[in-house]
């Protein structure tokens, strides 16, 4: 199997926890989701999070934003137990930033309206709100798009402007559910700079979870795997995509990064 090679000159190794998930158990009715699951996300580092349909990666993102209570376990972020914490909180205390896997604009508003709403909401100053929507007007190149309804722009247009959103306020943990689903080549490239950027000026943390596990693991530092409720492998791209465990329950024989 090939091993990855990175398009990045350095990689972060940073062992100071910034999220932990402790014994964490999680049902929706009576179906368990997650089982005593134990996730750490170390600062500034980009964790990928790969795994089944229905394993719960999203579920996790939701209770790191409090979107979803755990049922037994722990959210500590930044040494504080957010368990209890509302939503709104977490993301102002611990500067959060999400990309919902679905959703995430307001459809009857243009993509120029959707950056002002959420900038109007983090950002007091207006000339610093116009400075930050022009750098990501250009950063992901929506000039032609500025007066277009959300819900007229394609999928992959769509998706650059959530994670344009995500970033209006500086966020300091970046979750990212599924970012280059529908997502061409050259964006993809694009938004993969775009974070590693972000890591090495801004010093965020970032989570990744995709189903494009190539461009996933070419991206980030290091590498969960999530199966059966829990992480059942967990190290460099390498490492994973060479365990025993993650081949046989998610990789299979035949996957390769080229
Ligand atoms: N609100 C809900 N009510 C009932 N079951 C739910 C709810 N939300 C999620 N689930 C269930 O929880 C499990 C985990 O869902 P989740 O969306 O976290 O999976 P995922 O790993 O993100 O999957 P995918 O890769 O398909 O996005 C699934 O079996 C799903 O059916
Ligand atoms: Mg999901």
């Amino acid at each position: 199997m090939a091993l990855i090679k990175k398009f990045r000159i350095k990689s972060y190794k940073n062992n100071e926890t910034i999220v932990e998930l402790k014994n964490i158990s999680v049902f929706y009715n009576k179906r368990q989701i997650l089982e005593n699951l134990n996730l750490k996300i170390n600062k500034q580092e980009i964790l990928g999070m790969l795994g089944p349909n229905g394993v719960g990666k999203s579920t996790i993102f939701n209770l790191i934003t409090g979107l979803k209570d755990v049922n037994y376990g722990k959210i500590i972020i930044n040494g504080v137990d957010c368990t209890n914490l509302p939503i709104n909180e977490r993301f102002t205390k611990f500067k959060l930033g999400l990309v919902p896997q679905y959703g995430g604009l307001i459809n009857d508003l243009s993509l120029k309206e959707n950056l002002t709403l959420v900038s109007e909401i983090h950002i007091k100053e207006k000339n610093m709100r116009n400075f930050k929507i022009e750098k990501l007007v250009s950063q992901f190149e929506f000039e032609s798009l500025l007066n277009i309804k959300a819900k007229h722009l394609s999928g992959g247009q769509k998706k650059k402007l959530v994670i344009a959103m995500a970033l209006i306020n500086d966020p300091k943990i970046l979750l990212l559910d599924e970012p280059f689903a529908a997502l061409d080549i050259l964006t993809i490239k694009m938004l993969q700079e775009i974070i590693l950027n972000l890591q090495s000026t801004e010093e965020i943390s970032v989570v990744i979870c995709d189903h494009q596990a190539a461009d996933l693991l070419k991206t980030c530092d290091r590498a969960v795997i999530l199966s059966n409720g829990k992480v059942i492998a967990s190290g460099s791209p390498n490492e994973v995509i060479t365990d025993k465990d993650a081949k046989n329950q998610y990789f299979g024989d035949e996957f390769n990064i080229n």
